[in-house]
């Protein structure tokens, strides 16, 4: 039986690369892509290949170009795209109130966050329809279903991908096309430790008093749930929005 194939963007770190490591482990042909063509080629070494063919691609998401020419070079590779994960993502350098959060830092943040997975979708699915079916798991987060005080411009980029995700699913529901979305909460990647931390040292300890399990996600927790969602043990869930942030939300 043929492999399926399956894209993650943002696949050279944390949530992305654990992604890629669990699907290769369900035999998954695996196209690990990053804006970080070093840290994208060094990712795909650690994800094992029990004869399936591994492929690495540089796409920067917020570039339609780049974006069109990962899933067209996917599908002449392999033949098809059968899942995409829309991983890619990132936070803004300044926590800022919206008074004072700088324009670029908007346009940048929605530029990656919110079009990259509107560009992933958009081109995935002209091949999905063809084909007649596949699966979408955008990665959205806690910020895209709760507000945050200095974050407007990740949480609107956030809440977007949890609306762009309902509506493409009901768009695309009779072509056999799956769209839903996974919302981490603080996971242990570098984009938590580096970025959040960075900025402010005691932060870690007060997020993680606030967490019903008192501990930080470990990057595999939310690819588990990823993999799941995006896979054939999930066939009649389309348009949903599941939550893995150790209670959190509740
Ligand atoms: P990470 O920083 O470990 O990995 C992000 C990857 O995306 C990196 O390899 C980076 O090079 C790549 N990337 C950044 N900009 C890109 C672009 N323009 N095009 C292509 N690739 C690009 O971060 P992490 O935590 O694994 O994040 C993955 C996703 O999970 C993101 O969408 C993030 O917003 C989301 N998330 C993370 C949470 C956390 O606490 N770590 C919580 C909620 C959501």
């Amino acid at each position: 039986m043929k492999n399926k194939t399956a894209v993650v963007t943002g696949g050279a770190s944390g949530i992305g690369l654990e992604t890629c490591k669990l699907l290769a482990e369900q035999n998954y042909n695996v196209v690990l892509s990053d804006i970080n063509e070093e840290a994208g080629r060094a990712a795909l070494m650690s994800v094992k290949s029990d004869g399936q063919n591994h492929s690495y691609i540089t796409a920067d998401v917020s570039n339609y170009e780049d974006v069109k020419s990962l899933m067209d070079k996917t599908k002449d590779i392999y033949g098809t795209i059968d899942l995409l994960v829309n991983n890619a993502g990132t936070g803004g350098k300044e926590y800022k109130k919206t008074y004072d959060l700088p324009n670029d830092q908007w346009d940048k943040i929605i530029a990656i966050n919110q079009s990259g997975v509107f560009y992933g979708m958009k081109v995935a699915i002209g091949h999905m329809v063809a084909q007649g079916s596949g699966s979408i798991v955008n990665v959205s987060s806690l910020a895209g279903i709760k507000g945050s005080q200095t974050g407007i411009d990740y949480s609107a980029s956030k809440f977007a991908v949890v609306g762009m995700s309902k509506s493409a699913a009901l768009e695309y529901a009779k072509s056999g096309i799956r769209v839903n979305c996974v919302c981490p909460g603080f996971t242990e990647t570098p984009l938590l430790t580096d970025g959040l931390a960075s900025s402010r040292k005691d932060i870690l300890e007060k997020l993680k008093w606030a967490i019903p399990f008192k501990r930080f996600a470990q990057p595999k927790e939310i690819a588990e749930a990823i993999v799941w969602l995006g896979s054939d043990k999930a066939s009649y869930i389309t348009g949903q929005t599941l939550i893995v942030d150790g209670g959190l939300s509740i």
